[in-house]
């Protein structure tokens, strides 16, 4: 009985160097995605205030210095998010030629030249007066978001992105047919190589509260049920992630992230040969930002431990707030 036991897991946990030796999951920040908020009309940034720590840009010089900033720390992926000067019923400036969003691609298209992915969130609900994902018609005396009416302005939208500069398209209305709609025309208008990163399987969620806040997008009236996806579902995101790829999806998405950490485990094991992407959202952000400017977490151990369970479940690229962060603490070194 002396020698027992003669099994020992912990010997490989004994010291940093053997931890790290064998550790299965490592961030890196080629994977990751920074979500930036660009507003028209103003000419410095902006705090956003349920979301500290965090921005709205002005589409000037003072992008391209955030922009430069973050490249040199590692992250060259970036998400643009944008809010209008004006919002009307067909959500014009989300499609417009001098719109927020196509001047900021173009701005830093000319600015980075190929340094840097440039990635357009594509949808309605910032540009649009209801502040919903698609066209809103009144039906037998009720007001339905229309899906076939919402495809075509979608599509503009996606349309002018590319022709902006933009290297990928991310649809994230939940419309049906939506990825396969904007293929079509961006093929049409001869953007083939332009990316479709879908977000596929996108939960309505109350976790994009403080987003909506930033992007002043919460809806005048109803909710996101009709369209986002049932909390209470998983293997509906293999549904809609299937029809994802079979319209042209390169990249999927599931949304939010650590709330979703077995949809995300479900849709890699299903579909292994597509990249996949998660979305660690506003919500999330700023509850550990919360719990940390309280002193209750070690926001840094905390990030890097959240960050890595949603790589470890099975996400290849994460879209996170704390993108410019963890790069740095990937440099300083993790402290598992
Ligand atoms: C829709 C969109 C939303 C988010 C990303 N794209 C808002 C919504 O569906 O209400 C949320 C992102 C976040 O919460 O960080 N354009």
């Amino acid at each position: 009985m002396v020698n027992f036991p003669t099994l020992r897991p912990r010997r490989l946990r004994s010291n940093k160097l053997l931890r790290d030796f064998v550790a299965q999951t490592h961030l890196n920040a080629a994977n990751l995605i920074l979500p930036i908020f660009v507003k028209d009309g103003i000419s410095e940034p902006e705090q956003i205030q349920s979301m500290p720590d965090v921005y709205r840009y002005p589409p000037n010089d003072k992008l391209i210095k955030y922009v430069e900033n973050v490249k040199e720390k590692g992250i060259k992926n970036i998400i643009l998010f944008g809010i209008p000067a004006y919002k009307d019923e067909v959500a014009s400036s989300a499609y417009a030629k001098d719109g927020v969003i196509q001047r900021a691609l173009k701005m830093l298209r000319e600015s980075f030249k190929d340094q840097i992915l440039l990635i357009a969130d594509e949808c309605t609900d910032e540009y649009i007066s209801h502040g919903h994902c698609g066209i809103v018609l009144r039906r037998n005396g009720n007001l339905v978001i229309d899906n076939d009416e919402s495809l075509r302005i979608h599509s503009k939208i996606a349309v002018s992105q590319a022709e902006a500069g933009a290297d990928v398209i991310a649809p994230s209305s939940m419309m049906d047919g939506v990825v396969g709609a904007i293929r079509r025309d961006l093929d049409e208008a001869g953007y083939k190589d332009v990316a479709i990163m879908a977000y596929s399987a996108k939960y309505a969620s109350t976790f994009y509260s403080p987003f909506r806040d930033a992007a002043y997008s919460k809806p005048s009236f109803g909710d996101r049920r009709g369209y986002q996806m049932d909390p209470r579902n998983s293997y509906e995101a293999i549904k809609e992630v299937k029809l994802d790829i079979e319209e042209g999806a390169d990249i999927v998405m599931v949304k939010p992230a650590h709330t979703y950490l077995d949809v995300i485990r479900i849709v890699k094991d299903e579909f292994p040969e597509y990249p996949l992407a998660a979305y660690h959202v506003s919500g999330e952000y700023s509850m550990i930002k919360a719990a940390a400017i309280n002193g209750w977490i070690d926001e840094k151990t905390a990030v890097l431990e959240i960050t890595t369970a949603i790589k470890r479940a099975g996400a290849d690229l994460i879209i996170t707030y704390y993108a410019e962060k963890i790069a740095e603490w990937i440099r300083e070194g993790v402290p598992f």
